[in-house]
């Protein structure tokens, strides 16, 4: 069971004298002080790990390696956090936008926090009393009180929300913004952002973030999407930055490429990384090779990090956390269920724990694994996956430099009803992504034996189990309710409905039907010319784009397919000037205010009865 590759330093465990700094030193840190999918109690029984594809949490006996209980939450559960040094959970119910409080001796839920959207990490004080969680749209943190179940406080925190971490000898919280990778601090006294470090524009898909318990440092597990090599060589990178958390001298973040920390051992899509109590040892893991690196952390501010030996992983690893005591490092393989334990001397792997069952058909985790990894048939170097771009069919926020022009990554929620695809619909399935698999993008070898047809030609579904099961993942993506229409549409929603539906503005003509498009599957398709296809001079196949649907737009900035308009706003006014694209220009400012309330709305129903009414067939794969 020796699955350490490569394993280079002895254990080094004297830290240097003198290394820890002011308020560092005085209050190590819980393993629950920063967010993690993957949670060990503070008395080091108990372990917890979030199964999103499943809707539950599993409780583990550490000692005895068995699954005590397996707890349902609801959709898509992210962060999970022992409270205190008790046995109880909390846990961020990312899709029912929910904090759940559970009891994982008994296995009851004993409360629930309605939050306002997409909770994603949280961590707990160490006394117990209050839990902070990131809610990801629109980038804020809510601050829990755990006897009353009552949010306190709403802290803004930036853009998106994602990673979050508690120093209680600072007083401080930080927090990572999923889309720039940017980190800021609250001072938890003045209830305000006091701190932010900012990496390059590229920087993208922080999800998480670790303090050292001595150092002053915290560490960023995130990629780079550099979208101008788009065709070239790494147009995704794999990174851990690290944060100078002191205030002092520029530059305080500085970023470790993780693509050639060991010379050419490329991995991809780092989603968790973990830090050993006594701050020594650093485990990282990347979802997209199915593996972890494992360094030594170093007392100094240059190479901060030294490489010990790489751990080759189940499927799709997303969490990773150290007991305690540090004797052990567990790593949670997201799509093969499971819980792999090493002892942490010599990083042997000790026992593998089966979570939960998978809730997918064989199919569907087929397609998900496709989909998610970086590596062959799939991929040829290995720092790339279609969830680099689409992580969990979210897009990333950016705008492509494509051969056919600038694009703008798009949601694949609702994409089984919204066929075509692709903002020119040059594509009619997603099976037509094997020109993606195999092009200069991926350079995979591919899914499908002999020529892929055209794109638009003869289909290319049916030929091959593997790109129908990448297709079926693909197409399963629901739209969750907006946010903004909770308690149906405001006053100013409706007002901007009535404007929406009017003859004078036009939407409806275009964005019509219960996905807010005109778009069908059948030929001919229906392409618009708005006047948005002038502005790039690398556009190919303009001016005419397919509709795209409005379910879903509050969160997905930036706007169009080239990306140039940055809010709902921009859309209707300076990206609109002549009125081609509906008539806005008569629009008074508090009336695109009311349209932009109502698009923010959207979905604020389901629409799938309206598409079972209307007809409208579900595209499987
Ligand atoms: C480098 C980032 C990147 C990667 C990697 C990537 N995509 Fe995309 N994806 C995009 C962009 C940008 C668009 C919009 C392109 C366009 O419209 O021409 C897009 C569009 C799509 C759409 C169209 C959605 C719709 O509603 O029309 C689908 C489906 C899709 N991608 C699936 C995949 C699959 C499957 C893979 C892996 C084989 C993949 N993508 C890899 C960036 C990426
Ligand atoms: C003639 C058909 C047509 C009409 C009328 C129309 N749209 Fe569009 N809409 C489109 C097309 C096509 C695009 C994609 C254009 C592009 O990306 O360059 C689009 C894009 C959008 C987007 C950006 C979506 C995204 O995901 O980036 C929004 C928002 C939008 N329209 C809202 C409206 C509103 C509000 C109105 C009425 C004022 C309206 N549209 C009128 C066809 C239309």
């Amino acid at each position: 069971m020796r699955s350490l590759v490569r394993f280079g330093l002895a254990v080094i465990t004297v830290v240097a004298a003198g290394a820890c700094g002011g308020a560092w030193c005085s209050a190590p840190l819980l393993a629950g002080s920063s967010n993690s999918l993957l949670d060990i109690s503070a008395d080091g029984r108990l372990i917890a790990c979030s199964n999103r594809d499943n809707g539950t949490v599993s409780v583990i006996d550490r000692e005895t390696r068995q699954v005590l209980r397996e707890l349902p939450v609801g959709h898509k559960p992210e962060g999970v956090s022992f409270i205190g040094d008790t046995h109880q959970l909390a846990v961020a119910v990312y899709a029912d936008d929910r904090l759940a409080l559970l009891d994982a001796d008994s296995g009851a839920e004993l409360g629930s926090v309605p939050l306002f959207d997409e909770p994603y990490g949280v961590v707990s004080n160490r006394a117990g009393t209050r839990l902070w969680v990131t809610e990801e749209y629109p980038g804020e943190v809510a601050e829990i009180d755990v006897a009353t179940r009552k949010v306190l406080r709403r802290l803004p925190a930036g853009a998106m929300c994602r990673g979050l971490a508690l120093s209680e000898s600072t007083n401080r919280l930080y927090v990572t913004e999923y889309l720039t990778s940017a980190v800021v601090a609250i001072d938890l006294e003045a209830g305000q952002v006091c701190d932010r470090w900012q990496g390059p524009a590229s920087e993208n898909l922080a999800r998480q973030l670790v303090l050292h318990p001595t150092r002053g440092k915290a560490y960023v597990p995130h990629i780079r999407s550099r979208v101008t090599v788009h065709q070239g060589e790494g147009s995704v990178l794999p990174y851990v930055s690290v944060i100078d958390l002191p205030a002092g001298e520029e530059p305080r973040r500085k970023t470790l490429p993780m693509d050639s920390f060991v010379g050419a051992f490329v991995v991809a899509n780092p989603w968790e990384t973990a830090i050993s109590p006594d701050g020594e040892q650093m485990v990282t893991v990347f979802a997209g090779t199915d593996d972890a690196f494992v360094s030594q952390v170093l007392d100094d501010n240059y190479r901060e990090l030294s490489f010990r030996g790489v751990l080759r992983l189940g499927h799709n690893p997303r969490a990773v956390r150290f007991s305690p005591d540090g004797t052990e490092c567990y790593v949670y393989n997201a799509l093969d269920f499971d819980l792999w334990v090493y002892n942490t001397q010599n990083y042997e792997r000790v026992a593998q724990i089966a979570v939960c069952k998978s809730p997918l058909t064989a199919e569907q985790l087929e397609g998900k694994r496709l989909f998610y990894t970086a590596l062959e048939p799939m991929v040829g170097r290995r720092w790339i996956s279609c969830s680099s771009c689409h992580p969990d069919g979210d897009p990333d926020g950016r705008t492509w430099h494509n051969p056919e022009g600038l694009r703008n990554t798009m949601t694949l929620f609702g994409m089984a009803y919204t066929h075509p695809i692709h903002w020119s619909a040059d594509r009619d399935e997603v099976q037509d992504f094997e020109h993606t698999v195999r092009g200069p993008l991926m350079q995979g070898r591919g899914l499908l034996r002999g020529k892929v047809h055209e794109s638009l030609g003869e289909p290319n579904s049916g030929r091959s189990e593997a790109l129908d099961a990448l297709a079926v993942y693909s197409n399963s993506h629901e739209f969750p309710l907006s946010p903004h229409a909770k308690t149906g549409l405001s006053e100013a929603a409706r007002r901007g409905q009535a404007l929406f539906l009017s003859a004078e503005t036009k939407c409806a003509e275009c964005h019509s039907g219960p996905f807010y498009t005109d778009s069908r599957p059948e030929r001919p398709f229906r392409l618009h010319d708005v006047g948005t296809g002038r502005s790039d001079p690398g556009e190919k196949l303009g001016p005419k784009y397919d509709t795209p649907s409005l379910l879903g737009i509050y969160r997905s900035a930036p706007y169009l397919h080239h990306g140039q308009a940055a809010t709902l706003t921009e859309v209707l006014t300076t990206a609109n000037p002549k009125d081609e694209h509906g008539r806005t220009s008569q629009l008074s400012a508090a009336q695109i205010a009311d349209l932009v309330e109502f698009l923010k709305s959207l979905p604020f129903e389901d629409p799938l009865p309206a598409a079972q009414a209307a007809g409208l067939k579900k595209i499987e794969k």
